[in-house]
This record gives structure tokens, C-alpha cells and sequence, in this order.
């Protein structure tokens, strides 16, 4: 269908189109010296792809692959320099993943690659595209098996985490992010560089308060739709979650101040911060760089980071699943999700909840296991695709 679809992505505005929930499904996948595939082609339905094959199959790859077709650095952090498939001492001197995907806004060919040591590039429909403009056709959720102790992990972790969940429901937070960081960057080269030209600190400080307000608030916005679903789901298998965000701006706002007081006050804590921050040669004023997610298991009144693996791997599903809800109801696009290692650490009681969320959700989800039989409870409700030696079959 192609009711709503916006003319162009390459604009601020997220696309406003139908209030139905259509699935989000890519149709066909091409890869081309992508990671260990030479040349792939694939042809998918909308149901859910499970994709299972010994350890160094290319199950991850695939997976990579599609996370390309989003913003950023893909769900390994490699980059677009760090894919291009490698023979030995050789290594390709361009990479490629083009897909059909199709969404409630109608159907789009999104092409990603890049040549040898330069940036990646986008296309929509054959049109060169900025990154942004995939988020909004096709927002995704990803989970990797570093993740699964999330919760115990380092705080930036949870963050990034955290915020990619944000950029989903809200493209423009990743603008905003990005925009706080190069600010925040400058300030600390000019302080580390011992050149603290007041006019010019105010101007750099003042910028970054508003990206950093716009970016806490862009949070508390996507925190409150995400644990309201949470709390609307009770009694399923995945845990419910209570979240909280434990940063300067975030606490102001949460506790009333309006967007410009909090902005006020973040300048002005950058300000009294600049000898410290200069002294040891990093950002220690308190700003949404340093913000922490806290999780709780409300079920078992403990912190997330205490609770055992298998019960923090099934914490981050709840919340992967609940953003997934999130923006199917506010009429934008169901993401799509990406859980590689699906099933690791998950009991029969979580997998068989997991295949039933998985099922009832509007999008497609791909999935990664070793075993087939992990699997076994989506029945013929998914495409099982065996991978082998970077060949991929349907099985
Ligand atoms: N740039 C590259 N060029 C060629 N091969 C690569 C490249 N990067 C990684 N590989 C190889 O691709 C193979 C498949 O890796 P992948 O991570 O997809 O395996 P997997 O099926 O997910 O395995 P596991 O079950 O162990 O997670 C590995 O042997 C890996 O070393
Ligand atoms: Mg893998």
C-alpha cells in the first residue's frame, strides 16, 4: 500500500501517513562483498526469519548487513570501513546491501555501501539519501549478544543502548545526540588546549545546553510511552521493567523545570565546571553524556544488574519489544527487529513467550540460533533459513 507514503525522507519531519499498523518486512536482500559473502541473494516473505547454522556460518553477518540499512555504524560498531569482505590478504575495494523493503508508507529500495576507505553512501529508490532518511522508512531495534548483560555492564552501554530505542520513535534525537557531542568535543579541546576565551566558552556552553536539554527531553518523552506499554502489559513471561533516568537534565525536567530553566541550568553547571573539566581532561559536569539508565525487576523488586543472566536477557526483550509496540501504536512504522542469538538463555517457557510476542508484533523479526529446535515453537509461523559457509537456503 502506498497511502501516506511522504515524497521525500530527506526532511526533519518523520513521515505522517496511515493510522493502520502494516508490517515492516524486508522482501529481498543483496549483498555484495559483504563480511565472509561474496554475493547473496535472498527472497523473503513478511513472516519471521529465523536463521540457524553452526558457529561461523554468516548468520551474524546477515544481520549486520540489514542493520546498514539504518543509521550509524551497524550493530557491530565496525563502521562502513570495517565490512568489506576479506580472501586471505585481499579485501574488496567496495561492499553493497540493497533491499525491497516494505513498510505502511509503501515500498522502497534502500541501497547502502561504500567504496574502499571512504564514507558510506545511501540510496532510496535510487536516489541518494542521508542516513536519517533510513531511520525513517525503516526504523530498527537490534540486540546483540553483548548486550545480554546490559544491565550489569558499563553505564555508556546501557546508554547507547537506551538512546537507539529513543531514535527509533524519534529520528531527530540522533541529530540532537550527535550535535551534543560535537559541542561537547569542542568545549573539551578548547579547555584541554588551555584556551579559555570566555566569549567564545559561553557561545560553545550555551549551544550545548540546548542540544543536551533537547536530547533529555527527547528521553523522558520515549522513557514514559515505553514504560506506560511496560505497565499495560502484565502476567506474560517477559518481566515488566520499572525505568528511571538518573541524569542532571533529566531529573530537572522530570521534576518540572521548563525547557529553557533546565538549559539555564545546564549552562551554568558547565560554566562552574570548566577548571575541573580542564584539570582532568574530561566532561565530568554532569549532562546527558552521563546520564544512567536504571532498570528494575518490578516482579522480583531488585535491580536489574543483580538479577541472574537469563532474567536480564528477558528484562532487555521487554523493553525491545515494548518500544516495538510503542511505535507500531503511535501510527508510525513497526521497527524492525534484529536479535541475534535469540534464544540464548532463554528457557522453553520464554522461547515459546518470546515466538507468541514475536508472532503478535507487526514487524518482521529476524532471529539467529545454532539449533533449528531452538526455535521449534514458531511452528510454520516463521521462514527457517539454514546458513552454511556464507550460503544461505531455505530449509
Ligand atoms: N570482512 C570479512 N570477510 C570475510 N569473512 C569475514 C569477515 N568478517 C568476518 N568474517 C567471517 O565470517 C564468518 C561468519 O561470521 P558470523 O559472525 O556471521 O558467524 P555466525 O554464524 O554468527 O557464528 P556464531 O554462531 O559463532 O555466532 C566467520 O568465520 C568470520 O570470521
Ligand atoms: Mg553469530
Amino acid at each position: 500500500m502506498t497511502e501516506g507514503r511522504p515524497d521525500t525522507f530527506n526532511s526533519d519531519s518523520p513521515p505522517s501517513g496511515a493510522a493502520n499498523t502494516e508490517p515492516a518486512a524486508v522482501r529481498s536482500l543483496r549483498l555484495t562483498d559483504f563480511r565472509c559473502y561474496q554475493a547473496l541473494d535472498l527472497s523473503l516473505d513478511v513472516s519471521p526469519v529465523v536463521l540457524f547454522g553452526e558457529n561461523g556460518a554468516g548468520k551474524t553477518n546477515l544481520l549486520e548487513a540489514i542493520s546498514f540499512l539504518s543509521p550509524g555504524r551497524g550493530m557491530r560498531s565496525a563502521g562502513a570501513d570495517g565490512v568489506a569482505r576479506k580472501a586471505g590478504i585481499d579485501r574488496a575495494k567496495e561492499w553493497a546491501v540493497f533491499a525491497e523493503v516494505e513498510t505502511k508508507f509503501g515500498e522502497y529500495r534502500l541501497g547502502v555501501g561504500a567504496r574502499e576507505g571512504g564514507r558510506r553512501t545511501n540510496r532510496i529508490d535510487g536516489d541518494p539519501a542521508q542516513q536519517g532518511a533510513l531511520a525513517r522508512i525503516l526504523p530498527m531495534i537490534w540486540l546483540t549478544p553483548a548486550q545480554d548483560r546490559l544491565f550489569a555492564g558499563p553505564r555508556a552501554d546501557r546508554l547507547k543502548f537506551f538512546d537507539r530505542l529513543v531514535y527509533a520513535a524519534d529520528p531527530a534525537h540522533a541529530d540532537a545526540a550527535s550535535a551534543y557531542e560535537k559541542t561537547r568535543v569542542r568545549r573539551q579541546r578548547l579547555l584541554d588546549e588551555g584556551r579559555t576565551d570566555p566569549a567564545w566558552l559561553d557561545a560553545i556552553e550555551i549551544e550545548m545546553a540546548g542540544h543536551g536539554v533537547a536530547m533529555a527531553s527527547a528521553r523522558l518523552d520515549a522513557l514514559a510511552r515505553l514504560q506506560a506499554e511496560i505497565d499495560r502489559r502484565d502476567g506474560g513471561v517477559f518481566p515488566q521493567a520499572e525505568l528511571s533516568l538518573d541524569g542532571a537534565v533529566e531529573v530537572d525536567m522530570a521534576e518540572g523545570l521548563m525547557a529553557g530553566e533546565a538549559e539555564d541550568r545546564f549552562a551554568a553547571a558547565l560554566y562552574e565546571g570548566r577548571q575541573r573539566d580542564a584539570i582532568v581532561g574530561r566532561t565530568l559536569t554532569r549532562g546527558p553524556h552521563r546520564t544512567e539508565l536504571v532498570a528494575r525487576h518490578r516482579g522480583k523488586d531488585q535491580a536489574a544488574a543483580d538479577c541472574s543472566t537469563g532474567e536480564q536477557k528477558a528484562l532487555i526483550l521487554t523493553l525491545a519489544l515494548a518500544q516495538g509496540r510503542v511505535l507500531a501504536g503511535q501510527g508510525g512504522a513497526a521497527p524492525l527487529l534484529l536479535l541475534d542469538e535469540a534464544c540464548a538463555h532463554l528457557d522453553q517457557i520464554r522461547r515459546e513467550g518470546l515466538a507468541r510476542e514475536i508472532c503478535d508484533s507487526g514487524s518482521q523479526t529476524w532471529m539467529t540460533g545454532v539449533e533449528r529446535s531452538l526455535f521449534e515453537a514458531f511452528d510454520n509461523r516463521a521462514q527457517f533459513l539454514k546458513v552454511n559457509q556464507a550460503q544461505v537456503e531455505s530449509f
